[in-house]
């Protein structure tokens, strides 16, 4: 269909499941084990209800704000996804594109399908992006990225990847061929194990700890933050380190089945970061299962400064490219906007817990 056809990100899901090829949907699509987590994710946001206030002059709604000190249109970010170019041809340099038209800021993954240089050499005249780090085993690798990443004024701040000491039990992707990542497969090439264990560990280093991250921030001055905390204890032990946000993940449900949904995480944070004093000390995000403009500003009303988004833009990439990128975040903008109207609000510091009803959180 074209472009003027979607209504909502999910439309572009439902493109995306007629176009790519059944490998790559694999890989996008899957969770890990049961995709309990995967399901829950989104779930999560259905069981917050909003607390509108009427008669408030909305005639002027201001959705921009600032992340890590960079301001940005929107309290939304296209978060790190590995090999975009397995759905479209241009990839992440798509995404790039469509982010930069769009004043959005793009997290660029360590194992992108373009090379670093090439997807920060798209960015326009005062775009922002940032990197994703794996952190491999081999000290030197790292370094040499650190250097690029210290080296590219347009990366503003670095996401240390830490929920991801091995890849999750995708078992869809082991259905499919999965000769690419070099498992050992059999004669029909069917992978014969899941080895998914020493597979990651030449990408991660399985004995990255706390007192390592001291290490990173030595070696930059610009902004850090750990991507995939997954309890509040995580959240306290990522201020002791230092660093200066975190990003309450579980890597869309990929990974450890069961973990928690990050809205739960965010709604129990908050009471302790105020009883502790610790309320902004460091920018907390969020990913996994934001598909709606109501979804984002729950989000920010839970305490979020900024939210993840990941599969959605590699389903609107895959589609449609660069146009289908612009149109995922125009999209996520007007949702927005509306949403802000509706409740009361004009600008994103308006957003509060007063505006959220999380009684039913924790009631599956
Ligand atoms: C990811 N994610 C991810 N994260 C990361 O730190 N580095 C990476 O290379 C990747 N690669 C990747 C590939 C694919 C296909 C997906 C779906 C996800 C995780 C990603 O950044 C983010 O945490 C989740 O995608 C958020 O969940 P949603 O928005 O996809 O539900």
């Amino acid at each position: 269909p074209p472009l003027s056809r979607i209504f909502n990100l999910n439309d572009f899901e439902k493109v995306a499941r007629q176009v790519l090829s059944e490998y790559a949907l694999a890989y996008y699509a899957t969770g890990s084990d049961d995709e309990v987590t995967l399901g829950e994710n989104h779930n999560a946001y259905h069981r917050v209800f909003f607390k509108p206030r009427v008669l408030v002059n909305v005639a002027q709604i201001d959705t921009s704000t600032s992340l890590l000190g960079t301001p940005t249109s929107v309290p939304f970010y296209v978060s790190a996804a590995a090999r975009a170019k397995l759905g479209h041809e241009d990839g992440e340099l798509a995404i790039a594109k469509g982010a930069g038209r769009e004043d959005v800021i793009q997290m660029i993954s360590t194992v992108a399908s373009y090379p670093l240089d090439e997807i920060t050499a798209v960015a326009r005249p005062g775009q922002s992006q940032w990197f994703q780090l794996y952190v491999n085993a081999d000290p030197e690798h790292t370094r040499s990225l650190m250097e690029k990443f210290n080296n590219t004024a347009c990366l503003k701040g670095l996401f240390i990847t830490v929920d991801t000491a091995c890849l999750g039990n995708r078992e869809t992707d082991r259905r499919g061929h999965f000769e690419e990542l070099s498992f050992p497969v059999d004669d029909e090439g069917f992978p014969v194990r899941n080895v998914a264990n020493s597979v990651a560990s030449s990408l991660m280093d399985t004995g990255l700890v706390w007192d390592d991250i001291a290490r990173f921030r030595a070696m930059t001055s610009k902004p850090i933050v750990l991507k995939g905390i997954q309890c509040v204890d995580d959240v306290l032990k990522a201020i002791d380190a230092g660093v200066d946000g975190v990003v309450l993940s579980n890597h869309g449900g990929r990974n450890l089945d069961f973990s928690p949904p990050p809205l739960q995480v965010l709604a129990d944070l908050q009471p302790v970061l105020k009883e502790k004093g610790l309320e902004g000390k460091i920018e907390i995000f969020i990913d996994g299962g934001v598909r709606r403009g109501t979804d984002i500003l729950k989000a920010l009303c839970l305490g979020a400064t900024g939210v993840g988004l990941g599969r959605p833009f590699l389903y609107s990439v895959s589609g449609y490219g660069e146009a289908g990128v612009v149109k995922a975040i125009q999209i996520l903008k007007d949702e927005l906007e509306i949403s802000m109207r509706l409740l009361g609000v004009t600008k994103i510091s308006d957003l509060t817990p007063e505006h959220v009803d999380v009684r039913q959180l924790r009631v599956a």
